[in-house]
């Protein structure tokens, strides 16, 4: 049988990746798909930029739209991220009849909704699994291997560069920016790593990861996003000596009220298998009724990994291309006429546990102020400690404290107040946090 055509749009981290594996592996790939699959067409911005890339028997130019138009391609691979031009792209391609697979998670975040319904209209194949926890097949598994579930949660580490962030700074005490130019070095950063940092890039995949899990559209305007650029090393430690560690965590849960969508730093218990997984290292821990708890652990970022999860899709659709459309697997697991409209939660309304810390000056009665101020706020204590502030300020003291359960608006109300008393000499720092064990 005639190898299948693919047309790269693409040449960087992941498309590199993407050439090496499907070269390196090319034997066993055709005897999974059942076919060979063969690069063609590729486009890269700047073909004076390809190192040693074996691009041997692959026609290259710098107009993606060639690529694109090309009448030879069946499959294209976007690859080159960002919204534009790589939205116009890929809608031109399935317009054409042309099945597409792209790791681009901010273009299925914002525009998948409309990607999904013009490639169900064309009876084409949209592949997304590299989006989503780089080489980890998560959107297969919650797609298709817990389709008997129902999901309640699922929370995760999805971006490998923060996590590698954190990891050094509490292993190696280093530097954020030092770290940060290591991720960018080794091809983990976004273009823009501001959307790494500020968890701009979670934020997308956890949208993903949402609509497949619960059957809702994407909806990546809802999530509640902050970033790790406050967490300070003091935080880092203090959870430690607590028996927590902190990770940048996606979460999205069911509840009664709604869906909880956020992404924001998260204490979690040290013995969880999660709170262990380090440096570029992603995991998503998915709790089903049926299965309960299970976690996919593994590579997030990085050339091959990344690629690892392109090449599976580029399998995938080989496979199903002569399948009838209506009977393939849904884009985001449930029939399209099937998504549900459940509230995404504003997250005022959403419960939490809070670990604190605030500078106090060293006084009696002070430490009654702030819990008073709690209690009336209907919040609970779960721990509480006083340490000497490492910067050798004798007359103040670090009150770190834990919480039980409590809504993120009473918690606010209560920091406004603990703030407005004279005692507490700096801006209180809140970090949620999460046991993850029930379901
Ligand atoms: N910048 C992303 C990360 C790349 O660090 O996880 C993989 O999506």
């Amino acid at each position: 049988m005639q190898p299948v055509n693919v047309g790269l749009l693409g040449l960087g981290t992941v498309g590199s990746g993407t050439v090496r594996v499907l070269a390196r592996n090319h034997d066993e790939i055709a005897r999974r798909a059942g076919r060979g699959i063969k690069i063609t067409h590729a486009a890269a911005r700047n073909l004076n930029d390809l190192g040693d890339l074996d691009l041997r028997g692959v026609r290259l130019t710098e107009d993606a739209a060639a690529v694109v138009n090309d009448p030879e391609i069946d499959i294209v691979v976007e690859l080159i991220g960002g919204l534009s031009p790589a939205r116009e792209l890929v809608l031109a391609a399935i317009e054409q009849g042309k099945h597409v697979v792209t790791a681009n998670k901010a273009l299925i975040a914002l525009h998948g909704n409309e990607i999904f319904a013009k490639a169900q209209e064309k009876g084409v194949m949209v592949a997304f699994e590299a989006a989503v926890a780089g080489g980890i097949p998560i959107i297969k598994a919650i797609r298709e291997g817990l389709a008997g579930n129902r999901i309640e949660w699922l929370a995760g580490i999805i971006n490998g560069t923060g996590n590698f962030i954190l990891t050094e700074m509490r292993d190696k005490g280093r530097d954020f920016a030092d770290v940060l130019a290591e991720a960018q070095s080794l091809g983990y950063a976004e273009a823009d790593p501001t959307f790494d940092i500020e968890g701009i890039d979670a934020a997308h995949k956890l949208t993903i990861l949402a609509s497949i899990a619960f059957g809702v559209p994407l909806q990546f305007d809802k999530v509640y996003t902050e970033g790790i650029s406050a967490i300070s090393r003091e935080d880092v430690s203090y959870a430690n000596a607590l028996g927590y560690r902190i990770k940048h965590l996606g979460v999205a849960r069911r509840t009664p009220a709604g869906i909880e969508l956020r992404v924001h730093p998260t204490l979690i218990p040290e013995r969880r298998l999660i709170a262990n997984v380090d440096g570029v290292l992603n995991a998503v821990l998915v709790w089903g009724d049926a299965v309960g708890p299970t976690l996919y652990y593994g590579a997030g970022a990085g050339s091959d990994p990344t690629a690892s999860a392109v090449v599976a899709d580029l399998v995938d659709v080989v496979r199903a291309m002569t399948t009838d459309p209506e009977n393939r697997v849904p884009h985001l697991a449930f029939q399209a006429d099937a998504l549900s409209d459940i509230a995404i939660l504003p997250i005022d309304e959403v419960e939490t546990a809070f670990y604190l810390r605030l500078r106090v000056q060293d006084r009696t009665g002070v430490m009654a102020d702030i819990t008073r101020i709690l209690a009336d706020h209907e919040i609970s204590i779960e721990a509480i400690r006083q340490q000497e502030p490492d910067d050798d300020d004798d007359d103040a003291a670090d009150v770190i404290m834990l919480t039980q359960r409590v809504r993120e608006g009473n918690m606010n109300q209560a920091i406004e107040r603990i703030q407005e008393l004279t005692s507490v000499i700096r801006p209180v720092t809140r970090i949620r946090l999460e046991l993850l064990k029930q379901p």
